[in-house]
């Protein structure tokens, strides 16, 4: 089920007409279905109903305060990589008891800032890492509830960037040394180990390495428990894949049954860090057609928005669908086109060789499957304002991060002395 529907010829999310959203709002911008947020993260939660599961959202995907207060309402934890995310989730009240911080370059000065906040869990990658949290909890004089990440050697079968569990990805304590590593890190004086984590890729859309992966980990957990160490928690990462053209990604029911046969025997806490299953299609990135132009070979629909403020096409050569805001007539027939941004780069195409209704300067086209990795991963680049988003409840819209003047994006910037700065 689709919030993005045509009522009477124009695209709405829920009851809100897009093109009011842009006449009061501008374009480029990204809008949110409140309503397709809270749908996925209860599908997600009732597969997990009867699991000792923790739900941590994992705010990378999108990490908009409002996106993150409505999951927390729903009694969401967090997945955080940095002290801003952090301070993101904590400042919409999620419980630091809710709270998993992973990525492979904490800083000490995250360390400590987590520390004090009291958080559930850090996913540890490396043993400097691990000596690191150790000497900051100390000085702290508190424990750091541990869990090892490991890298099981597993290929998730996903794009080349967004896989993370091969042997020669940066992330995770290779499988070989994982043993040695949990027993340096029980011997530390400030560390608590509490279990294990993984996290092989995003955007997965075959079950079988979630499988072998989480085999790998119960294996592992077995072999310290008959170690004589407790393993109380298994933190399985994210990445379930969502259908942005015509993958078939794994029903959420079988996905949680693998979890279920897995690790059924241990009896221990589970964690989840799903990102793009939860907030993926509940977003769009709407934008305005500024020209339409004739190439040697193509026809280029040049839109307003850009590889800066959308950048998974140009990256990952992501597919991202495309609808008119207006619903076609069927007048004429369709043409094939690339949707452009203005940025300077040959690689700022939004999506290549589309079939469309035929588009003029001054008409709204949405691209869809927008609500992970699109906000925030876009830039100022050609210093172009960061792109606003807005979130729709019902019949109502709000904006819940505007776009920033010229003057705020010039503002951080300054001149020194000798060239005529303040100083001179
Ligand atoms: N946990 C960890 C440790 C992660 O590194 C990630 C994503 C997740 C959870 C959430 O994964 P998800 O459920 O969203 O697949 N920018 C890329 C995706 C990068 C994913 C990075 N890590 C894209 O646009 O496809």
């Amino acid at each position: 089920m689709t919030p993005f529907t045509y009522r009477s010829g124009a695209l709405h999310v829920e009851e809100v007409p897009i093109a009011r959203i842009a006449a009061e709002v501008g374009t480029p911008v990204y809008c949110y279905s409140a309503a397709a947020l809270r749908r996925q993260w209860r599908l997600f939660a009732d597969a997990f109903a009867d699991m000792p599961v923790t739900i941590c959202y994992s705010l990378k995907a999108n990490s908009n305060l409002s996106v993150i207060k409505i999951f927390a309402e729903l009694g969401a934890g967090v997945d955080v990589v940095s002290e801003g995310e952090l301070r993101r989730a904590l400042k919409v009240g999620v419980p630091p008891s809710r709270i998993v911080f992973s990525g492979v370059g904490k800083t000490r000065a995250e360390m400590r800032h987590a520390l004090e906040a009291g958080i559930l869990q850090f996913n540890v990658e490396s043993e400097p890492e691990l000596e690191a949290l150790n000497a900051e909890a100390a000085a702290l004089g508190v424990l750091a509830p541990v869990a090892l990440r490991i890298n099981p050697g597993i290929d998730a079968k996903t794009h080349a960037k967004i896989a993370t569990g091969k042997a020669e990805a940066k992330f995770g304590i290779p499988w070989e040394r994982a043993e040695a590593v949990y027993a340096q890190a029980s011997a530390l004086a400030h560390i608590r180990p509490v279990g294990l984590d993984i996290h092989i890729g995003s955007q997965l859309t075959d079950l079988s390495p979630f499988a072998a992966a989480f085999q790998r980990i119960v294996e592992l957990a077995r072999k310290l428990r008959t170690a004589g160490y407790e393993v109380p928690r298994l933190d399985l990462g994210g990445g379930l894949g969502i259908s942005y053209r015509d993958e078939v990604p794994p029903e959420l029911m079988a996905y949680a049954e693998i979890v279920r046969r897995s690790t059924s025997d241990l009896g221990c806490e589970i964690v989840l860090e799903p990102g793009r299953a939860l907030v993926g299609n509940a977003g769009i990135l709407v934008s305005e057609v500024l020209y339409v132009k004739t190439g040697a070979t193509k026809t280029f629909v040049i839109v307003d928005a850009a590889m800066n403020d959308l950048i998974r096409p140009s990256f990952y050569e992501a597919y991202h669908g495309v609808m008119p805001v207006a619903a076609a007539d069927g007048a004429a027939p369709p043409t094939r086109v690339d949707f452009v941004g203005p940025v300077c780069e040959t690689g700022d195409v939004l999506a290549s060789d589309r079939l469309t209704p035929p588009l003029a300067a001054g008409d709204l086209v949405a691209f869809l499957s927008a609500g992970a990795y699109g906000a925030v991963m876009a830039s100022t680049y050609n210093t172009r304002p960061l792109v606003p988003e807005v979130l729709v409840d019902g019949a109502r819209f709000a904006v819940i991060r505007r776009r920033p003047s010229y003057d705020e994006l010039l503002a951080i910037e300054s001149l020194p002395d000798w060239l005529g700065g303040p100083g001179g």
